[in-house]
């Protein structure tokens, strides 16, 4: 099996349903990376810096604000039409959920009686166990392959993922955090996960373009709580990689770039700054950003080509009544 380390089972509590699996670790450079961001024309710092435990609970945080649509009308989309979403997928089997984090959002679909297997994939080990180990007990006929690591490169799942009827889970728009050229080939892994039979399925949220004041709104919510998750990152790289920025000296920006069809987060430098990555330093003047993240806006037209590009078919798509988001199911077959 390509891109997956042995298996490793729990001793102790671990319930007889769940297996615990782990990815090899990315052999990532994070000094190099945040080094390469900082010294280029346009400074960029990667997103995947958001998120330490104070970023996450920041996150989730932004998830309630009322500014912050895609969350709750994704959840109602589902709400409506997970019964018709399902129909489609008659020998579904398996769910498999790309950085699943809670689990919470599969809940829905895991009360379905046809699917008896899950594979929740999610960086932060400790957590994803804790999870899986209650869910574990709570659902003793659901068996549970839970697979530490960063689902980013993985194309293929440990053996005891039965290869048949796999439903690919990825809700939230977190395809939108990825340029489109990233966002395709994560949709080829996902079609490689998804079509070891012929009746593979992915199942995936899109934010739709709209009206720019409810998308920057969203960005900029009046709690200030997206200020925060952007200006943590410096505070999780200053932990992390002994970096020395002062958050403070930086102003979150985000708008609505209608040009690429994204929201853009930048940190905006208040006065000359300087910053210090390893041995190196450099002055950022006032007023120059570092470009932190992009959110993707697709039509439903275009997304489909994105993911006809990584071999799927489209089946159907759900939106709510603004047409403020998208769930598409797509065949990998
Ligand atoms: C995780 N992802 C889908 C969020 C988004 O809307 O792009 C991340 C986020 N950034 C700021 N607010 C939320």
């Amino acid at each position: 099996m390509e891109g997956l380390a042995a298996q490793h089972t729990l001793t102790g509590q671990t319930p007889a349903n769940l297996r615990i699996h782990h990815l090899p670790d990315a052999i990532d450079n994070d000094l190099a990376l945040v080094r390469e961001g900082l010294f280029s024309t346009q400074p960029w710092l990667h997103p995947r810096f958001f998120y330490d435990t104070r970023g996450s609970a920041l996150f989730d945080a932004i998830t309630g604000t009322p500014e912050y649509y895609p969350t709750r009308t994704e959840a109602a989309i589902f709400a409506r039409h997970l019964d018709d979403m399902l129909r489609w997928v008659a020998a579904r089997k398996v769910l498999i959920e790309p950085g699943s984090g809670s689990c919470e959002k599969a809940q829905a679909l895991l009360q379905d009686k046809k699917l008896t297997h899950y594979a929740p994939m999610e960086i932060s080990r400790e957590y994803l166990m804790d999870c899986c180990a209650r869910l574990a007990q709570q659902s003793p006929d659901l068996t549970i392959d839970a697979i530490c690591g960063d689902f980013v490169s993985c194309n293929a799942l440990p053996d005891t993922v039965p290869a048949e009827g796999r439903l690919v889970f990825f809700p939230g728009s977190t395809i939108g955090n990825f340029d489109p050229e990233h966002a395709r080939s994560l949709l080829e892994n996902f079609h490689s996960l998804a079509a070891t039979s012929s009746d593979g399925y992915l199942l995936i949220g899109t934010d739709l373009p709209k009206e720019r004041s409810v998308l920057e709104a969203a960005y900029n919510d009046s709690q200030g709580l997206t200020a925060r998750f952007n200006r943590n990152m410096l505070s999780h790289l200053n932990d992390r990689l002994d970096c020395e920025f002062v958050p403070e000296d930086y102003q979150h920006k985000a708008f609505y770039n209608d040009r690429l069809g994204r929201i853009e987060m930048h940190l905006v430098c208040q006065r000359d700054t300087p910053v210090r990555i390893g041995q190196e330093q450099t002055t950022l003047p006032a007023g120059q950003s570092i470009h932190t993240e992009n959110s993707y806006k697709y039509q439903p037209e275009a997304f489909r080509r994105l993911a006809s590009s990584a071999g799927f078919e489209p089946v159907d798509c759900w939106t709510d009544d603004n047409h403020w988001f998208a769930v598409h199911l797509l065949k990998a077959g």
